[in-house]
C-alpha cells in the first residue's frame, strides 16, 4: 500500500536531451504539508524535474508518483491534482483581473457560483479589489506573482509546483508572496518549489541542491547548517560551490 503521506516520490528520475543528461537519478520523498525548496544555479534542471513531475514532460528513465499517481501512465490525472506556476508568466496580460480567474476558473471546471466566490476571496486575500477590472498588465510585478499563485489553486490542488515564482520582483514583495505560500503549507498544501535565491532556501521545510542534473544535498536548513558547521544557507551554497566546483 501506498503511504498516504508521501506525496511525491521519485526513484533515480532521468532525463536526457540527446546525449546531454538535464536530470541525471533523481531520487526523493516529499511529504503532504512540506514546503521542499530546490535550489540551483541556470540550467541545473529545475525545471525539466518540475516538468516531468507536472505530467508535461516523459522521464527517460526512473520512476516517480505524484498524489500516488504515475507520471508515465496516469500524467492527465495528475493535471487535475496539481496547481503549477511556470517561470515565465502564466497569467493573460490583455486581459483584467477578473477575467483572468474566470478564465482559470473555466478551465479547471468552477461554475458560476463558485466563480464568483472565488473572485471574492481572491480579492479580499491579496488587497486587489481596486484593481479588479484593471488589464493584467498594468499590475506591479509583486502583485502579478500572488494573482497568478492565486489562480494556480483555484481548483485547491493538494500539491503546488512553483518553478522560480520570485524571480525579478524585491523584497517586501517576495516577503508577502512566502506568506502566501506559508498560509497555503499550513492548510496542507504540499509545496514544491524552485528558486535561484539562496535566502529564500531557509524559509523551506527541507531543501535539496542541484547541480548539473544531480542531487548534491538534501536535507532541513538546520541540518545542512550543522553538518558543513555554517551560520547560514548562503555560507553552506558558498562552501559545496568551493567543494563541488558548483
Ligand atoms: N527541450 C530541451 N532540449 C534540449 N535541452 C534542454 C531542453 N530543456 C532543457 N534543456 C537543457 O537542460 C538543462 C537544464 O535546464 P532546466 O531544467 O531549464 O534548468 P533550470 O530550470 O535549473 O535553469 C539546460 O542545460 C538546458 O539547456
Ligand atoms: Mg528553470
Amino acid at each position: 500500500m501506498k503511504s498516504p503521506d508521501i506525496i511525491v516520490k521519485t526513484e533515480n528520475l532521468t532525463r536526457q536531451f540527446g546525449r546531454f543528461t538535464a536530470v541525471n537519478q533523481v531520487s526523493i520523498r516529499i511529504n503532504r504539508g512540506e514546503i521542499f525548496g530546490f535550489l540551483g544555479a541556470n540550467g541545473a534542471g529545475k525545471t525539466t524535474l518540475i516538468r516531468m513531475l507536472c505530467g508535461l514532460l516523459k522521464p527517460s528513465s526512473g520512476e516517480a508518483t505524484v498524489a500516488g499517481l504515475d507520471i508515465k501512465r496516469e500524467s492527465e490525472k495528475i493535471k487535475q491534482k496539481i496547481g503549477y506556476m511556470s517561470q515565465h508568466f502564466s497569467l493573460y496580460n490583455d486581459l483584467t483581473v477578473k477575467e483572468n480567474i474566470e478564465f482559470y476558473a473555466g478551465i479547471y471546471g468552477l461554475n458560476r457560483k463558485q466563480i464568483f466566490q472565488k473572485q471574492n476571496e481572491i480579492s479580499k486575500q491579496l488587497q486587489m479589489e481596486p484593481y479588479l477590472d484593471s488589464r493584467t498588465s498594468d499590475l506591479p510585478l509583486g502583485l502579478k506573482q500572488r494573482l497568478a499563485l492565486a489562480t494556480a489553486l483555484l481548483h485547491n490542488p493538494p500539491i503546488l509546483f512553483l518553478d522560480e515564482p520570485t524571480s525579478g520582483v524585491d523584497p517586501r514583495a517576495r516577503r508577502s508572496f512566502w506568506e502566501l505560500i506559508y498560509q497555503k503549507a499550513a492548510q496542507g498544501t504540499t509545496i514544491f518549489v524552485t528558486t535561484h535565491f539562496i535566502d529564500e532556501s531557509e524559509y523551506c521545510h527541507r531543501l535539496s541542491i542541484m547541480d548539473n542534473g544531480r542531487m548534491i544535498a538534501i536535507d532541513t536548513p538546520e541540518s545542512m547548517k550543522k553538518r558543513y558547521k555554517k551560520k547560514s544557507m548562503q555560507e553552506v551554497f558558498g562552501f559545496l560551490i568551493r567543494e563541488k566546483g558548483i
